[in-house]
């Protein structure tokens, strides 16, 4: 096939239409997206006040919205707890013995909790953290292995109004190190390791290097997995996990938190050097991610859910920790790798515990989609439904081979566009809306997204702009954790529009396809890195000088990382010195920031004012115009 017609049979792929077979459509909760959407539109606030009243308030609110540009509160005065309506009203309804989570590794151990004894151990946890001291507005960084554990230390700050802080289990020390010490977190919550392709990684001894120092951490509270008394033989400072559940059993009332209250800090990388610490609150947070989930993932109460992604992602905190829980589903949760100890371990769970609804990252589908059509072809996956992407943009072709081998041309697929920022799901196509491969789809309800230039002129269709959202959302971040400048900026950057710093397009029939990000972040397997976080870690190796670091096409994980580095003076290049710089930034970041290729250089293209030009090294590299070089010094 010649360049042209490739380039057409790709454009036809992406234009192509896909309808929703009818029990699908039949089952939705929505049947008419667009005259909702329209009708939602027009009164925004009274949209939000309907959902909001299906969860349960101690004090209703007063007012749905006061926008003080750019600052939202959402559910103004009302009183709730986000736990309560994950866990206590299912038990009043008389569902406390339906199984909330279950939990399964590589190895098929399995663990099952129900609603009502997960709330017995949240309550058991809260009441421990505060024989601890520990009270509303504290921090705890959570650094856990993907668990019902982790999912009990969260809610058990959410319970008491304890700011939890969760920490990707995959990053080291360094990056830990940051945030506890960003948060000036009171507790770290950690267990002894994580299992991953069979092995076990040590979690405790890089929690340990990271707090070194910090002494407004007070204690560090250990999951000992293999009961081997750690927090006795370590001392005073040590928490057991287990023992303090064990020791503290008995109700614990929820905390009557505000609206506005803080629920939760997760950090994301930026275009400068610190990641930030995004600020959830209870109210909206517990609003949006609830009604987002019931809608997109078209729940009902009786589905077995899972999603694959951590806890230490938004993800995993929208979706697979709260949301789920508020629409009282059965989730499925691993511990471990997609495709350890064989490529077909996914749906061998799907097809094991009937899983209807399915929550995963493009780069996933991608490297499953390598081993063959004939391993997912083994199981049988016909309780699949709903098909859910979130992470990346999910190209035309993995697309269709998770529509055709894992849903068998029988589910729909929710493309969902979002955010750490916007805590909820976004963009996408509800389940009884025509799909477009390639194409995450249309608005949320409420939602007005347009796709624009720099000073905030929309866009003709199918121009690739600036993605805004022009209007508050409820679980919008509120702010940066101690840096409000930075959250002003989301607002401040295009024409008082929140800046989702990506790029996106907009075709006629008003579908929107995300085309990637517009700043310095790299989006690796689905993670959002920062380029100066990787940069700050290879400049930490004594042998560097400087360096700067872009992101290159990786048919699997979207993005990979490249370094161009500059040694300092009568220093050798070599491949150790390539395999110590890897090391050095896997120490620091962990093991998702490590450089696949390094490259020595002279010096490094900047502009007169010493800002590093990616721009011109990624053009160089992929052969690309590189653009208007007239700022550049050299
Ligand atoms: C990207 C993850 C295309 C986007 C929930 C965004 C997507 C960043 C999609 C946020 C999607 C997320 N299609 N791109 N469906 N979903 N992204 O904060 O670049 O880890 O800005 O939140 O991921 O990453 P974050």
């Amino acid at each position: 096939m010649d360049k042209k017609n490739e380039k057409s049979e790709l454009l036809l792929k992406v234009e192509e239409k896909i309808y929703p077979p009818e029990d699908i459509i039949k089952r939705a909760w929505i049947k008419d997206y667009d005259s909702l959407y329209q009708e939602s539109i027009k009164d925004k606030e009274g949209f939000w006040d309907k959902v909001a009243q299906e969860l349960h308030w101690f004090e209703k609110w007063d007012k749905v919205l006061e926008w003080d540009f750019p600052h939202a509160k959402w559910f103004v005065n009302g009183k709730t707890n986000i736990t309560y309506n994950a866990l206590d009203r299912h038990i009043k309804a008389g569902n406390g013995d339906k199984t909330a989570y279950i939990y399964v590794d590589e190895e098929g151990n399995e663990e099952r909790i129900t609603y009502r004894e997960l709330l017995d151990k949240v309550n058991a946890f809260a009441n421990g953290l505060k024989s601890l001291g520990l009270k509303k507005g504290d921090r705890v960084s959570i650094y856990m292995p993907n668990s019902i554990e982790a999912i009990i230390a969260m809610l058990g700050c959410a319970r008491i109004g304890v700011i939890h802080s969760v920490v990707f289990a995959g990053f080291s020390e360094g990056a830990l190190h940051m945030r506890i010490n960003d948060a000036t977190a009171s507790a770290v919550i950690t267990a002894t390791y994580t299992k991953r392709r069979g092995k076990k990684i040590p979690l405790l001894p890089t929690a340990e290097k990271a707090v070194e120092g910090l002494d407004y951490v007070k204690h560090i509270i250990v999951w000992d997995r293999d009961k081997e008394g750690v927090a006795e033989k370590k001392g005073e400072r040590y928490v057991d996990f287990e023992k303090l559940i064990e020791e503290n059993k008995g109700d614990c009332e929820p905390e009557i938190m505000d609206s506005e209250d803080p629920l939760f800090i997760l950090y994301t990388s930026g275009t400068t050097g610190k990641p930030k610490g995004v600020l959830h609150v209870v109210g909206g947070y517990m609003v949006n991610t609830y009604y987002t989930a019931k809608i997109y993932f078209d729940f009902h109460g009786d589905e077995v859910y899972w999603c694959t992604a951590d806890i230490g992602w938004i993800t995993g905190h929208s979706y697979i920790v709260y949301s789920p829980l508020m629409n009282g589903v059965t989730s499925v949760i691993m511990e471990g790798a997609p495709d350890h100890p064989h490529p077909g371990i996914w749906w061998e769970y799907v097809e094991k515990y009937k899983v209807n609804v399915f929550y995963t990252a493009p780069t996933a589908i991608r490297m499953l989609m390598r081993y063959g059509d004939q391993i997912p072809a083994k199981y049988d996956l016909s309780s699949l439904r709903i098909l859910g992407s979130v992470g990346e943009p999910i190209n035309p072709e993995a697309w269709h081979w998770y529509y055709e081998h894992i849903g068998r041309k029988k589910c729909v697929i929710v493309d969902t566009w979002w955010q750490t920022e916007t805590g909820s799901q976004m963009i996408s196509t509800v389940p009884s809306y025509p799909m477009k491969p390639g194409k995450a789809g249309k608005p949320f309800f409420t939602i007005e997204v347009a796709v624009v230039d720099k000073n905030g002129n929309e866009l003709p269709p199918n121009t690739v702009g600036f993605l805004v959202i022009k209007n508050p959302w409820p679980s919008m971040l509120r702010t940066c954790w101690g840096n409000p400048e930075r959250y002003k900026k989301y607002w401040n950057d295009i024409n008082h529009y929140y800046n989702a710093e990506d790029l996106a397009s907009i075709d006629e029939e008003g579908y929107i396809m995300i085309v990637g990000r517009a700043d310095d972040v790299l989006n690796v397997a689905g993670h959002r890195i920062g380029t100066m976080e990787v940069e700050s870690a290879i400049v930490e190796h004594p042998k560097v000088a400087e360096a700067a670091v872009i992101g290159k096409p990786d048919p699997v994980k979207g993005e990979r990382i490249k370094a161009f580095v500059v040694l300092k003076v009568g220093v050798q290049p070599s491949e150790e010195l390539k395999k110590e710089i890897q090391n050095t930034v896997r120490e620091i970041l962990g093991p998702i920031a490590i450089p696949e290729e390094i490259e020595f250089v002279e010096k490094l293209p900047k502009t007169r004012s010493g800002k590093i030009m990616r721009r011109v090294l990624r053009a160089k590299e992929l052969g690309l115009e590189v653009g208007d070089l007239s700022t550049l010094e050299d």
